[in-house]
């Protein structure tokens, strides 16, 4: 876990980004998951006396303890303890209190595929013992994770008006970037909405700066704030539910990093890579990425056993936007 400036005061340091926070008081060697037990939002700290400097979350308004023991539902469990391991400058390394304890052993296969995030993969990395090779430790080591994402669904009384496409792409708002009627589209939601009258509306924040929204109640506010400019209408329904999904792990594209990124086929023939992170022969985006890699690995391997390959369909890799 990574240190994050942003949230961190002198008494209590915070590790993490989007959905996975940890916070760590000054001198202790335990941290607490901020992880609400209830729906898995990201609580905050309060200043209110029931819980002495505990914690809220913005989402459905379960309290806890500076300890982390719930003090007020909808949560019924107590927030996760985590023990420091150990900790490098901004980097910690922790382990669930109660956790079993994992014994190592060797895991003997004929093919390997490394299909972990980014800081998984650099972590696996930073563990390799024996000879690996320099050019392959350098990627890894420079690939960057992008801003964070974050998408909330609103579940309303009511319907409204709305005449442009279900999902529609928007600018100009400081957070929002795109709308969805799920209530116009998905069968689900259309059936829910045919038996209460209701709607359910997402937006989208792909990749916002995390300094203007360093909390999960700073972009639940704006979304909100941003949905009733969107559609004034909905400012008099009433919000039945929302659900927020907040993470930072895409993988990062900077300009010309594409060039210098490791590919599926590792040096080592048993060894190959798969993710959103890896350089493809093709252009993808990151979750056709991730998928499409994985399955290069698969056809690496069925290739190497002597079997038949499964095509792969993608873009024409050769044209205009890629010489
Ligand atoms: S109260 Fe925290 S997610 Fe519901």
């Amino acid at each position: 876990m990574t240190r994050n400036p942003l949230l961190s005061t002198e008494q209590l340091e915070y590790f993490g980004a989007g959905d996975t926070v940890y916070s760590l008081a000054a001198e202790s060697a335990e941290a607490l998951s901020l992880s609400c037990t209830h729906q898995g939002c990201i609580v905050h700290q309060t200043v209110e006396v029931q819980t002495e400097g505990g914690y809220q979350c913005p989402c459905h308004g379960a309290m806890y303890g500076a300890d982390g023991t719930v003090v007020r539902g909808p949560a019924q469990a107590n927030l996760s303890r985590f023990r420091v391991l150990q900790r490098q400058g901004d980097r910690v390394q922790l382990a669930a209190i109660d956790a079993e304890v994992v014994t190592t052993k060797p895991l003997e296969a004929d093919y390997y595929v490394f299909a972990a995030d980014i800081p998984g993969i650099q972590h696996l990395f930073s563990l390799a013992e024996g000879e690996v090779p320099a050019p392959l430790v350098r990627q890894v080591s420079q690939l960057t994770v992008a801003d964070p994402f974050a998408v909330v669904r609103f579940w309303f009384d009511r319907d409204f008006d709305w005449e442009q496409s279900n999902f529609t792409s928007l600018s100009g708002y400081r957070l929002t970037d795109s709308i969805t009627l799920y209530h116009r589209i998905q069968q689900d939601y259309i059936d829910w909405a045919e038996r209460t009258g209701g709607s359910v509306v997402e937006l989208h924040a792909y990749c916002y700066k995390e300094k203007e929204f360093p909390t999960q109640q700073a972009l639940l506010t704006t979304f909100e704030q941003e949905l009733y400019e969107i559609v004034p209408s909905l400012q008099q329904a009433t919000m039945l539910h929302r659900e927020l999904v907040n993470q930072k792990n895409f993988a990062g594209f900077p300009p010309g990093s594409h060039s210098d990124r490791p590919v599926t086929a590792s040096l080592a023939s048993n060894l190959m890579f798969a993710g959103d992170w890896v350089k493809m022969p093709f252009p993808c985006g990151l979750m056709e990425r991730a998928i499409s890699s994985g399955l290069l690995a698969a056809n690496t391997i069925l290739q190497q056993e002597g079997l038949q390959r499964r095509p792969l369909l993608s873009v024409n890799p050769q044209g205009v936007l890629n010489i």
